[in-house]
């Protein structure tokens, strides 16, 4: 089972991005736990292959997501960063990639500004998980691999 993991804007920032918000630890900390957890999820008969992406860029986001639905990704975890409060185009390339998703937030972002409450991608997500911090990210790889794993 292969999952992509994507996220968007600035979150190459993590770890020292408004750490009261955010948190400390860094995007390749939060990588590292994955590999990790994918291991340890990893069975025989189905191995856990965790890939990773980081785009600040719009367009770079939607051509990984094409990118793997043409290959051989089987799902996503998705924090899109800002791009979740905008990003019509976003959305639409995970329609036509029509594989699952978890959409991540490490933020509570109801706790937030307004702006920040609606998502985008909400209702064509498998699920969502939001204010957990990086925690949120294996929690994302287990319901993955828990419900859509063989
Ligand atoms: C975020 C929340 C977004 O509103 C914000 O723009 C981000 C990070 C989060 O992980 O909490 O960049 O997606």
């Amino acid at each position: 089972m292969r999952i992509d993991v994507i996220n968007g804007p600035n979150l190459n920032l993590l770890g020292t991005r408004q750490p009261e918000i955010y948190g400390t630890t860094t995007l390749a900390d939060i990588e590292a736990s994955l590999t990790d957890l994918a291991r340890g999820l990893s069975t025989p008969t189905q191995v856990i292959d965790v890939t990773y992406f980081q785009s600040n860029h719009e367009g770079g986001l939607i051509d990984r997501i094409a990118a793997g639905a043409a290959a051989d990704v089987d799902a996503f975890i998705l924090n899109p960063g800002g791009y979740t409060h905008t990003s019509v185009a976003i959305r639409d390339a995970l329609i036509a990639a029509d594989r699952p998703v978890i959409e991540v937030h490490l933020s509570n972002v109801y706790a937030r500004e307004q702006f920040r409450h609606r998502s985008l991608i909400a209702d064509i997500v498998a699920g969502r998980i939001v204010g957990l911090g990086a925690q949120g990210y294996l929690l994302a790889l287990r319901a993955l691999v828990g419900t859509f794993g063989t």
